[in-house]
């Protein structure tokens, strides 16, 4: 299957699961569990936004920093810029925090309401320059739709 025929079957399941169900802590839970179990990434989840932090929530993968500082790392980063970042090797990224030795490429996907960052979703490969155009296009129509779960 392709990278696309991947992400394709991944918002097909992810629509399904969330199908009327409220709660965000479950639909994020899932969202990274279907995503997780397609593409075998080193480490996918989300942090919250949580007044001036992003605060580590649901997550598939080793254990990560529970908080980020607005604008520090890809994480704070990708916040504050209000943008998706990708990082082809986290070593040339001034400021990445390590949550593991094992990460070395990086995107990370902004999640908006009413125009503000509610939540980050990072995914991490220990593969150098994993990710691409293909995954950021569909990683952000992802994060359209869990802006109208919000
Ligand atoms: N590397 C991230 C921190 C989060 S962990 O990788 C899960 C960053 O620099 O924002």
């Amino acid at each position: 299957m392709s990278k696309e025929e991947k992400y394709k079957t991944c918002i097909k399941q992810i629509k399904a699961v969330c199908e009327g169900e409220k709660n965000l802590i479950a639909n994020l839970s899932n969202i990274g569990a279907i995503l997780s179990e397609a593409f075998h990434w080193w480490w996918t989840g989300f942090y919250l936004v949580e007044k001036e932090q992003l605060v580590l929530g649901p997550f598939q993968g080793p254990v990560a920093c529970t908080r980020i500082n607005y604008g520090k790392g890809v994480c704070g980063t990708s916040w504050k810029e209000e943008k998706t970042i990708l990082v082809d090797n986290v070593h040339d990224f001034p400021g990445h925090i390590a949550c593991s030795e094992k990460s070395l490429s990086e995107i990370v996907v902004p999640i908006f309401k009413d125009r503000k960052v509610q939540m980050v979703l990072d995914v991490d490969s220990e593969k150098e320059a994993h990710f691409d155009n293909t995954d950021q296009i569909y990683l952000e129509e992802i994060g359209a739709f869990i802006s109208n779960l919000l």
